[in-house]
């Protein structure tokens, strides 16, 4: 059977990644895509002695280290950068400036080697991770986009057929891990920090808000609950220091942060599967990780009788495999993308030009 070998890059934010992966060139082949390599450079250690991600230190970074890291990934597949059939990379959302590092590199591989460049949607990235590893192609069910800069719940039918049910109306929920972590005094980034507390912590010591949960709609909102850990921490120690928090309270803090953002998740994932009524929910994005959110979901479907489709954990944080994956599914489809295309810092995943109309359709406002 014909093959096609795609190299994807990723370079959205602060991870310098490549990948390359290699399937049937057919969408009707329902063979597991070969993964032949996937090489993630993080600059976490850069960005954490600033408390969060310098935009202008993470596209210098990429410059820097792309050439060795697609040197890296070509070894691991045993290819040259030349042979592959497609060049993928991401074109938005993100960081514009690291945006372009990894566009512009792909579209001169595509360049010189007169093979297609494909633009990939970061989101689509994430959204489709959780099928890299599945023979059966990607099925309809309901997807939870769970990263850094967006929460999201998407009605997928089909590849490319994609809607919009539910976002965040503010802090997306790595966001707010994020940001709860900085205000507990935890390195960057919080998520994972939180996550390692949390499993030593009492989730119920605090009472936390859970907002939007009355609400119809499948929207959420975390901006609320953060501020209600930034009004519970100068109850806790008089300084108002979280270095001064009892080693237990910390960790009772970060339990009960946790679950109000697991409980919304869950709550509104449940109303996405009820109105839509797929027997599928697939879990993606950096907050996909926290091992109480995929516990939790995972009793929460066994419950209903509703199969979860969870990613591998190489592939929920950013890396290079899910924009490959995009990218071959493009690829198959026909979708090409021209070599004057830009980035876009603020792509949509969806249609959102009738955002008014569609909230108070959803019930939200
Ligand atoms: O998907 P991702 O790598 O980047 C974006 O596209 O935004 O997600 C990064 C986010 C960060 O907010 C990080 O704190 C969060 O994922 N994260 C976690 C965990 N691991 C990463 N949040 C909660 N628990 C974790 N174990
Ligand atoms: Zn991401």
């Amino acid at each position: 059977m014909k093959e096609i070998t795609v190299l994807g890059i990723e370079s959205s934010c602060d991870e310098t990644a490549v990948a390359i992966l290699c399937a049937p060139a057919s969408t009707g082949a329902r063979k597991v895509p070969t993964l032949l390599s996937s090489v993630i450079s993080t600059q976490i250690a850069l960005h954490r002695q600033h408390g969060g991600v310098v935009p202008e230190l993470a596209s210098r970074n990429h410059s820097v280290d792309l050439p060795r890291v697609i040197r890296e990934a070509c070894r691991q597949a045993g290819i040259e950068p030349g042979q592959a059939d497609a060049y993928a990379a991401t074109s938005g959302p993100g960081l514009v400036a690291a945006l372009l590092v990894g566009n512009t590199t792909a579209k001169a591989l595509a360049l010189t080697t007169g093979k297609p460049f494909i633009a990939v949607n970061h989101l689509e990235g994430h959204m489709l991770s959780p099928f890299i590893t599945s023979d059966e192609g990607i099925i309809p069910h309901l997807a939870l986009v769970v990263s850094g800069g967006h929460t999201l719940y998407i009605d997928v039918q089909s590849f490319g057929n994609y809607r919009l049910l539910g976002r965040s109306l503010d802090d997306a929920a790595g966001e707010a891990f994020d940001k709860v972590g900085k205000m507990l005094g935890l390195p960057y980034p919080g998520g994972p920090e939180i996550d390692k507390l949390a499993a030593q912590g009492d989730s119920g010591a605090f009472n936390l808000p859970r907002a939007l949960l009355k609400d119809p709609g499948m929207n959420v909102s975390f901006s609320g609950l953060k501020t209600a850990v930034l009004y519970t921490l100068p109850k806790l120690t008089p300084s108002g220091n979280p270095a001064d928090l009892p080693e237990q309270t910390l960790c009772d803090l970060c339990a009960s942060f946790q679950q109000a953002v697991i409980d919304t998740l869950i709550t509104k994932a449940l109303r996405g599967l009820r109105s839509t009524g797929h027997q599928s929910l697939a879990l993606s994005g950096g907050v996909s990780c926290n091992q109480a959110l995929r516990n939790q979901l995972q009793a929460t479907c066994n419950l209903h009788g509703i199969r979860l489709i969870l990613p591998s954990p190489a592939f929920t944080t950013d890396n290079a495999a899910m924009i490959a994956f995009a990218g071959l599914h493009h690829a198959l489809h026909g979708h090409h993308h021209p070599l004057d295309c830009d980035v876009d810092p603020n792509l949509k995943l969806t249609d959102e030009s009738n955002r008014s109309k569609q909230d108070k359709y959803i019930g939200n406002h």
